[in-house]
């Protein structure tokens, strides 16, 4: 079909379509041993790579020396996020059935704003959005075909969340508006804010006794109540699920009552952790996902997807459409959906792709032992640190996130994480929380492996003989 398509629109001669689809399978086989070598390269981009290339090139050059380009300049200039030894950020695990998806959306190349455009789109998105959302044990109300809503995949959390709050703000139509969101949470939230113009206000989360950080309900009523007598109207109010620096779980249940009593609307990120609620055994922590009014979590983080793919549902889809519909005349119009119309950009690939063949090549039980894998090496870590008197945990394990430092002062945490930027086999990060810095480990992609786990431990234990003896 491919080869059809590619001789309709670019009338190339039979020779050529070879040569391209030769020079493809060679891209693969290239992709294939940079995988490869992973393991045996260092996690950090090469101190001095080859430089890329930078005449205009006004004749073509030549695919193989592209491919040279792309395995001397490329690839040795790349943080390897899918390396074993990457234990900074959340993981934006790839795989195999999730770059042929990618292929297969890049190779239809239809922008599938509206059901006329890409019919194929629309029927991917309520297909993978209610797998996903079965997968989630999610409420009807999320559910194509079972309530008003239904799912759709944006590019990125940040996405989702100003479009929610975009949408949150046109419906209330106030002037002073305001926003809620815990101080944990990720500054995409505070940023939507920010560019929509709203005041956010960010609610202190109390320490509880894994060293957490949930919002503290009673702070967030106090601050709405202050809000309201200087006139103000709350329109959003954001719980989270897995905070990027601790892992901060948000009481959902009492925040979506308050949210409710409010009529604001609920907005709930779970892009790192959303995913763990499809093992049953983790399914609570979306408790309270029911009185949401949008709730978002990304695939690109834990389920093999690799970025952009971030997967939010709503559970009225007028509220989008109603704030978000535009028409022209030299469009169709149709009556079924439109992710125009879901939307803030007009335009979009066919982005459930990666997600269905991901779903179908692994399987709901494939995916819950890559959960599972993850959560097993943030265990490790969290033993191996107990195990050390030296060091103490700052954030016990969320999923697979530990937050340990050195006890004391700040100094010999600082320390081991200055010698950790300095060294090229390892990619962990430090941070700080109540002013005292730690180590955030996040377990890696690709795979998470136990042995590098321990690997990790060993050189931030290294750093601390150093710096101790
Ligand atoms: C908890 C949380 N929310 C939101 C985001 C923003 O994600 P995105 O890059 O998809 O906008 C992140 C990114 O890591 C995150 O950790």
């Amino acid at each position: 079909m491919l080869r059809k398509l590619s001789r309709k629109l670019a009338n190339m001669p039979q020779k050529e379509i070879q040569e391209n689809l030769n020079n493809t399978k060679e891209l693969l086989d290239s992709i294939s041993k940079y995988f490869e070598s992973l393991s045996s390269i260092n996690v950090k981009p090469t101190k001095s790579p080859v430089p890329l290339p930078k005449d205009l090139p006004i004749i073509p050059i030549p695919f193989n020396q592209i491919l040279n380009t792309i395995e001397t300049s490329i690839y040795p200039n790349n943080l390897h996020w899918l390396h074993p030894m990457f234990f900074g950020y959340f993981p934006a695990s790839t795989s195999w059935p999730s770059i042929q998806g990618s292929l297969v959306s890049k190779a239809l190349s239809s922008v599938a704003f509206t059901t006329s455009s890409c019919p194929i789109s629309t029927e991917i998105e309520k297909l993978v959005s209610n797998w996903l959302g079965q997968m989630l044990n999610l409420p009807n109300q999320f559910i194509y075909g079972k309530g008003e809503g239904g799912g759709l995949t944006y590019g990125s959390a940040s996405e989702a969340v100003l479009t929610a709050m975009a949408c949150a703000r046109l419906k209330k139509n106030t002037v002073n508006p305001v926003a809620y969101t815990s101080n944990q949470s990720h500054f995409s939230i505070i940023k939507a804010a920010k560019v929509l113009g709203i005041p956010i206000r960010l609610i202190p989360g109390d320490r509880d006794n894994n060293g957490n950080y949930p919002l503290d309900p009673k702070k967030l009523v106090k601050q709405i109540e202050d809000d309201k007598e200087k006139g103000f109207t709350p329109i959003f109010i954001c719980g989270c699920v897995g905070t990027t620096n601790v892992g901060a779980i948000d009481d959902l249940e009492t925040i979506g009552k308050i949210a409710e009593k409010e009529d604001s609307w609920f907005h709930i990120d779970a892009a790192y952790a959303g995913s763990f609620a499809i093992l049953p055994e983790l399914r609570h922590i979306l408790n309270g996902v029911e009185l949401a009014t949008t709730f978002n979590m990304n695939s690109s983080k834990m389920l093999l997807c690799g970025f952009d793919c971030s997967n939010m549902w709503i559970k009225d889809s007028s509220l989008l459409t109603n704030h978000l519909t535009q028409n022209a005349d030299y469009m169709k119009k149709s009556n079924v959906i439109d992710y125009k119309d879901w939307q803030i950009p007009l335009g979009r690939n066919v982005k459930g792709l990666p997600l269905w063949m991901v779903i179908q090549q692994f399987g709901v039980e494939g995916i819950q032992k890559y959960l599972r894998n993850h959560i097993e090496a943030g265990k490790l870590m969290e033993k191996l640190v107990d195990e050390d008197k030296r060091l103490e945990i700052i954030a016990r394990r969320s999923f697979g996130l530990v937050g340990f430092r050195v006890k004391g002062e700040n100094e010999l945490t600082d320390g081991v994480i200055q010698r950790l930027a300095e060294n090229q086999e390892i990619f962990l990060l430090g941070s700080k929380s109540d002013g005292r810095s730690f180590i955030r480990f996040s377990p890696g992609s690709n795979p998470p492996d136990l042995s590098n786990v321990r690997k990790a431990f060993e050189i931030v234990k290294g750093y601390l003989d150093e710096l101790t003896n």
